[in-house]
């Protein structure tokens, strides 16, 4: 019966501590979600993934859990998780929840007792070794967010080290352990059960190791093991997680987080298509807003991915990494530039870059604010409280104008992280209000990929066009778009466009509909070939 529905549809990320708050705590909350539903409807995304909100000591905000089955009191209980997904269904919002297999917090029952002594009996269900005979750690892995930091902390009362590709919070659990992978099994069982519609699970690669723990090789020390971990028996385990989400029924979906330097790498955790449904695809999070970056990002990405065995996805930021929009500006180009023309271009970018998340082939996810246009918060270091530094990014969303942002704080309580820049008018009541906003670009752009299967699940083929904008056609039977986007800071002109491919006559662009432009003057009009700096659009062949 067609294509699964993740093919189609549009993800929203939800990062439920900086989402919306009901209770008053400055904490974003599940009932906070719930009554914001409607407004993602209106949206017009399909389908929510909520980042973690079990229960957790929060040394990793969420990511670090002592207890899966469980909701965290700070966001809620089960009964409120149950309304939230009963609500979002109705709505026709799907949902899938985060699921944490490489690691528990180091405060989990289970770890807990694996502390109580070498014979406690969670003791194997996480990596345990003695120390190098000159008291090293067992080999020379790093941890994430730290590159001096081994990935290996030692416990005094056992004499042995245990392992933790994150912080020494997070101990990686041993999934050679049959009792781990049931209780892991458990858990998604659990969820299912509860109606899910599926996971994101975090750095799946990562719950397979080699069994001999083997050094890195000494040139790539200081890269995060996490990112280098990609061993064989991942993927037996992953077909096994697989065979058992789809025997529910509904259409579940797994999307993964391998987290590994090559789309290559990661196009093989697909398997024949019975591992992974979906794969983060993490080149775009660090693309410069350039024309070539971002045309060598796609073919790399359609070169290593077999659209029929291995559905791509895109994403353009997340709770991890500097927002695009703050990408764009601070990291890009426009340093020596005033505030005022930063500000113009960055959100004509942000812009633009909305009409490429939305029109490439595969599956957009959009992180919670990327559709206000949001910059990073700038946190002084006496707000910071993240051990990646990745608050700016987590900073909670403005939902109204107002002081409070719509964040019903109590007196002397402010939420959790500050505001974004210009929250008092980039925010989404103004945004709702009007039509020329970012907001209401993602919305039309939503809605026409809803609307138009080329731009969906249709065929993609790069134009070449010009030095400095980037082209594309998505085609489905008789049904074709024309994809422009300028990278360039100045105007340029683009009559036609050509595939490159011998047989193919090129395209003529101009005369021919502007469905959408990311600026949007020219809208329903037909195309006079002109494209103004950082512009991009959306043409009906
Ligand atoms: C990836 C998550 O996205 C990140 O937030 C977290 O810190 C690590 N995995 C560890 O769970
Ligand atoms: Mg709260």
């Amino acid at each position: 019966m067609g294509e699964p529905w993740w093919k189609q549809a549009v993800f929203y990320q939800i990062y439920p501590r900086s989402f919306a708050d009901s209770d008053g705590d400055g904490i974003g909350d599940l009932a906070g979600i719930r009554s914001h539903l409607s407004d993602l409807a209106w949206l017009g995304v399909d389908a929510l993934w909520i980042s973690p909100f079990y229960r957790s000591p929060m040394t990793d905000f969420g990511y670090d859990v002592s207890d899966y089955c469980d909701v965290d009191p700070l966001f809620g209980t089960l009964d409120d998780f149950d309304a939230l997904l009963a609500d979002a269904h109705a709505l026709g919002l799907k949902v899938i929840v985060d699921w944490v297999p490489n690691h528990t917090s180091d405060r989990h029952p289970w770890f807990l007792d694996a502390l109580a002594g070498r014979s406690s009996a969670h003791r194997n269900w996480y990596v345990w070794r003695d120390a190098r005979p000159d008291g090293a750690p067992p080999n020379n892995w790093v941890a994430a967010f730290d590159p001096s930091a081994p990935a290996w902390t030692f416990d005094e009362p056992s004499g042995q080290w245990y392992l933790h590709l994150f912080e020494p919070s997070q101990p990686d659990l041993n999934w050679d352990e049959p009792a781990v992978v049931d209780a892991m099994h458990e858990v998604l069982r659990f969820w299912l059960e509860r109606g899910v519609d599926g996971f994101r699970a975090d750095v799946i690669h990562a719950i397979g190791k080699d069994p001999d723990l083997p050094d890195d090789p000494p040139a790539l020390f200081g890269i995060p093991h996490c990112a280098l971990n990609d061993v064989p028996v991942t993927h037996e385990r992953l077909r096994d997680i697989r065979a058992l989400v789809d025997g529910y029924s509904g259409d579940r979906v797994i999307v993964g987080e391998v987290f590994l330097l090559s789309t290559a790498a990661v196009a093989t955790y697909y398997g024949h298509d019975d591992e992974l449904h979906l794969a983060f695809n993490f080149p775009p999070l660090f693309a410069p807003w350039m024309h070539h970056p971002w045309s060598d990002c796609i073919e790399s990405t359609y070169g290593a991915l077999d659209v029929r065995s291995a559905w791509p996805t895109w994403v353009l930021s997340n709770h991890d990494n500097p927002r695009h929009r703050t990408r764009y500006d601070f990291g890009g180009s426009l340093m020596g530039e005033n505030e005022a023309t930063r500000d113009r271009r960055s959100e004509a970018r942000a812009r633009a870059a909305a009409v490429l998340l939305m029109t490439l082939r595969g599956t957009p996810f959009l992180y919670q604010g990327e559709e206000l246009g949001l910059l990073d918060a700038i946190v002084t270091p006496e707000r910071r409280v993240d051990p990646g530094g990745r608050d700016g990014c987590r900073a909670p969303i403005p939902w109204d104008g107002t002081d409070t942002h719509g964040w019903p704080t109590g007196a002397g309580i402010e939420a959790w992280l500050p505001f974004p820049p210009d929250s008092d008018h980039r925010n989404h009541a103004d945004q709702r209000r009007d039509p020329g906003s970012m907001l209401h670009l993602y919305r039309r752009l939503i809605d026409l990929r809803h609307r138009a299967p080329a731009l969906a699940t249709g065929g993609f083929d790069l134009l070449e066009i010009t030095e400095g904008v980037l082209g594309y056609t998505r085609t489905d039977g008789d049904e074709s778009y024309a994809v422009l986007v300028n990278f360039t800071g100045q105007e340029v002109t683009t009559a036609d466009g050509s595939t490159g491919e011998p047989d193919h006559a090129s395209v003529s662009l101009v005369g021919t509909r502007v469905e959408i432009s990311s600026t949007r003057p020219g809208e329903g009009e037909p195309f006079d070939g002109l494209l103004a700096a950082d512009q991009a659009v959306v043409l009906r062949l």
